[in-house]
């Protein structure tokens, strides 16, 4: 630091000068970093420290399901505070105990258990342990264009750009080609392609051999890549892991939590097509405190009556977190945001499909609920296209956040978000990719 430079601590009444100067960022090249300081937010808006406002049109980073500063959340980790801030795993916690019932209940897997973590990564790098350790097995298969975390597994087990810099090549991981009826990766037509990509995953257990294979895991619906599978690949999934005894987790981190009009994405399959286990993050809590969980099924919740469960975390089912965690699925009920999400979103798909018939440059409009992909026609994976990097820079100043990847636009409000603000947002990202 040379002299005309001030410390960072001397910045703190410039947040974005001291952000710049102090804080290491995510996915980021530091010296092109550049963004206002949020300082509050209500519903589906954030506001800056300049006062501007914004329609959250991505609920942050996919997250913020129940819309910013859920009154009824921040009164249930005020009310834990009071009480009891952190329990040691050691011990037993109530609102721990609270939040694993509740999420067996709505998961329907009776007789499963709860394993707390911290996020979306380290629930992905626990549910590999358990496949491995339940079936005795240790390959795993994964998907291409998918993103399950950022911790040296996880990344590996992802399938896009964001590993291609940190993967060492994780003992046991195959890659599957994705369900992208857009661009079909085997140039096949649905729904005359039988669903191949599916039993592409059967051939792969097959070349690894299914004395090897210990689970198949993937994101049951769109993550940030843009990948919607058609509606029967996923029972394949399910009856092709039961044919193999191989077991069958879903990345449910951004799918869930009524993103896509059900509490989980697997859900619209009904439970005969339950996963063996999901990994849950993000919407568990609203993003309003961090919090990751693996939801187990029966068979291997029993598995560990009798074998030491040799993993841990200090925070793992953090008393703030599960009290948060319980009070977000309370608001997710009362407030009937799942059958909302359905809804508003089937409104959302029918004007995308509008808005692709008056602008040529869509190619594609898929998803689900209150998740949807806009695809451009101009290819561009993994890198983001100009025009979709002007649409972000454009779209803050005219108060909108959107979320763009490679050549897509990825619509998730938060769950609350007005019908009318919806349509405002729509408005303008017309305008601009006019
Ligand atoms: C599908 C999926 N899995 C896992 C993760 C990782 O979650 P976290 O960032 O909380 O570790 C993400 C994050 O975006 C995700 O989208």
């Amino acid at each position: 630091m040379n002299a005309q430079t001030p410390s960072p601590s001397a910045l703190v009444s410039n947040p974005s000068a001291a952000e710049r100067a102090a804080v290491l960022h995510t996915w980021s090249i530091q010296s092109q970093w550049n963004a206002p300081t949020v300082v509050s937010g209500s519903g589906a808006w954030f506001i800056d420290q300049d006062e501007n406002r914004y329609l959250d049109f991505s609920s942050m980073a996919e997250c913020c399901n129940l819309g910013h500063q859920h009154p009824k959340v921040i009164a249930a980790i005020k009310a834990q505070a009071d009480r009891m801030c952190y329990v040691q795993p050691g011990w037993g916690s109530e609102p721990r105990a609270a939040l694993a019932s509740r999420l067996i209940e709505k998961s329907g897997l009776t007789g499963g258990k709860v394993f707390f973590t911290l996020a979306g990564a380290d629930a992905n790098e626990n549910a590999v342990k358990f496949a491995r350790w339940v079936t005795g097995k240790s390959k795993i298969i994964t998907r291409y264009r998918s993103y399950h975390g950022a911790t040296h597994m996880t990344l590996d087990l992802g399938g896009d750009n964001r590993a291609w810099h940190t993967q060492t090549g994780f003992d046991g991981i195959v890659h599957a080609l994705p369900p992208y009826c857009y661009h079909c990766p085997f140039g096949l037509k649905y729904p005359a392609c039988g669903i191949h990509c599916a039993d592409h995953v059967a051939e792969l257990i097959e070349y690894a051999s299914p004395e090897n294979v210990a689970a198949v895991l993937v994101e049951p619906h769109a993550g940030t890549n843009g990948i919607v599978a058609p509606d029967e690949y996923w029972p394949r999934l399910r009856e092709i892991c039961n044919r193999y005894n191989v077991l069958l987790i879903a990345d449910e981190v951004m799918s869930g939590f009524g993103r896509v009009g059900e509490w989980f994405a697997w859900q619209k399959y009904g439970l005969e097509n339950a996963p063996d286990m999901m990994t849950l993050a993000k919407g568990l809590t609203g993003a309003h405190v961090p919090l990751g969980a693996v939801v187990v099924n029966k068979r291997v919740a029993d598995y560990f009556d009798d074998h030491l469960l040799e993993s841990g975390l200090t925070y793992s089912g953090h008393p703030l977190a599960c009290a948060a965690g319980v009070a977000a699925m309370d608001a997710y009920e009362q407030e009937n945001l799942i059958q909302r999400s359905r809804e508003l979103g089937a409104w959302l798909m029918t004007r995308l499909q509008e808005m692709k018939q008056r602008l040529p440059i869509i190619g594609d409009v898929r998803g689900q609920g209150l998740f949807a992909i806009v695809e451009l026609k101009q290819f561009a994976w993994p890198q983001t296209l100009p025009q979709l990097k002007k649409l972000v820079s454009e779209g803050r100043q005219r108060g909108i956040s959107f979320a763009v990847r490679g050549n897509l636009i990825v619509i998730s409000p938060p769950l609350v978000i007005e019908q009318e603000d919806l349509a405002h947002g729509l408005k303008v990202m017309e305008e601009l990719l006019s």
